[in-house]
């Protein structure tokens, strides 16, 4: 077993990173990206382990010896503050927020808390440790937004860039707003070094089944409905996760401090036309496989039908943009930021990962992971 000391020494050769909500859907592929591109940095996850937060998406960093898992809030600023100054953390990357749509128009409390009041605390435990404490350590607090603050776009309209008018319409949005401005305001004011990413709509592997590609995935397996809101023709532009970590990387090591930076892939979809080609390619591989065929056999393909068939026009979201659409022209040009994975290649990685993964959604979807994380894991 290597000490804190011993790690500490291993860190001062590369960054140190607090990747707070790292143990959600972006965090932990981000984690797994950055241990696999830097092994010489050091990361500590500070996760509040919410319904969205899973230990087992971190499975295989738990071990390593330049990893540790904080099991707390980011709104706790006494742990932050002690967090950045006793392990000697150079990077916050602030993934931590509660991130659903859905749940902010039922439930918006939480969304304040966490992505206002919380993403604030934590700014304010980075001024006191880095500009207070008089460190003259560099540093960096990466802010991770979303493209939803710009509004919603009409058909013609150009894709928002990173002047477009703030223009938020759901409490989610709405909330990370006001986490971008106060983010904006910390540059201003105190002279705290950040930069802020604002992406478009992610997938990949362990995306919490609420969102819409694993919810229709998992759905066809289980043979529920495909709920399709309003007339399905809302547009989202779709990134594969790991770009999205990528156009972080790179906005750390090369982006300028107290600038913002879109990240998309250039992938505008209607959300029928998704849904669809996530039936088209489910019912093809439950067609090449016996061994998934014996394992999802109430899955339309088995019975003869397609998994289409369980499309389903539901009542709409309310206040329900109608499109998103990222220019990351600034990203590319100032960066060298462009996305590797194909959505051709990137939605049969994603929907053969939650194939390959059953053992991880049923204990999402149940909350087991839970228990494997008590006889586990000690935080
Ligand atoms: P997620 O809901 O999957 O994960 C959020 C994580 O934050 C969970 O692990 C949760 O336990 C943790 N968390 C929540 N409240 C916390 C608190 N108070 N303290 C500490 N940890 C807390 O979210 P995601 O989809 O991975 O999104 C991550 C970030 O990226 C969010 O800020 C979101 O706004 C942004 N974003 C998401 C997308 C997307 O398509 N999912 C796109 C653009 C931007
Ligand atoms: O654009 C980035 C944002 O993308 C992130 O900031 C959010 O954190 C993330 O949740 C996501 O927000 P969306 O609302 O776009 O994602 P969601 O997967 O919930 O929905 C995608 C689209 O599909 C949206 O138009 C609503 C629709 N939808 C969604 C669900 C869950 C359905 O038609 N049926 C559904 O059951």
């Amino acid at each position: 077993m290597v000490s804190l000391r011993e790690k500490g020494l291993a860190s001062s050769l590369g960054r140190s990173l607090l990747v707070t909500g790292g143990a959600g859907f972006i965090g932990a592929n981000f984690v797994h990206y950055w241990l696999g591109h830097h092994p010489q940095d050091r990361v500590v996850v500070l996760d509040a382990l919410t319904y969205a937060g899973n230990m087992a998406s971190l499975g295989g960093c738990l071990e390593q010896d330049n990893f540790r898992f904080v099991h707390g809030d980011i709104g706790d600023q006494d742990l932050v503050e002690t967090l950045l100054a006793e392990e000697g953390l150079d990077t916050v990357v602030n993934f931590a927020a509660e991130s659903h749509v859905d749940r902010s128009i039922h439930g918006p409390d939480p969304f304040v808390t966490t992505n206002v009041v919380g993403t604030h605390s934590l700014l304010k435990a980075a001024k006191k440790v880095w500009l207070d404490g008089g460190s003259g350590r560099p540093h960096r607090f990466h802010h991770v937004s979303t493209d939803e603050v710009y509004g919603s776009l009409a058909p013609e309209e150009p894709s928002f860039t990173e002047t477009s008018p703030y223009a938020p319409n759901s409490p989610y949005s709405a909330s990370k707003a006001a986490s971008d401005h106060l983010v904006r305001a910390y540059h201003h004011t105190y002279g705290l070094e950040v930069s802020t990413s604002n992406c478009s709509n992610n997938y990949g592997p362990y995306q919490f089944p609420e969102k819409l590609i694993p919810l229709i995935i998992l759905n066809i397996l289980e043979a529920k409905q495909l709920p399709i809101y309003g007339d399905g023709l809302n547009i989202r532009d779709w990134l594969y996760v790991e770009d999205h970590c990528r156009g972080i990387d790179l906005v750390l090591r090369k982006g300028r401090a107290g600038e913002v930076y879109n990240i998309g892939g250039n992938n505008e979809w209607p959300n029928i036309e998704i849904v669809r080609l996530v039936c088209a390619l489910v019912d093809e591989r439950l067609g090449a496989s016996e061994p998934l065929r014996q394992r999802f056999p109430r899955s339309p393909f088995c019975l003869g039908r397609t998994a289409e068939s369980l499309i389903t026009f539901v009542k709409d979201r309310p206040g329900h943009d109608r499109r998103y659409a990222i220019n990351a022209g600034k990203s590319r040009n100032e960066l060298g930021y462009a996305p590797l994975e194909s959505f051709e290649t990137g939605i049969r990685k994603t929907i053969d990962w939650y194939l390959a993964s059953e053992a991880w959604w049923r204990a999402v979807m149940n909350g087991s992971y839970r228990t494997w994380l008590e006889m586990h894991y000690a935080s």
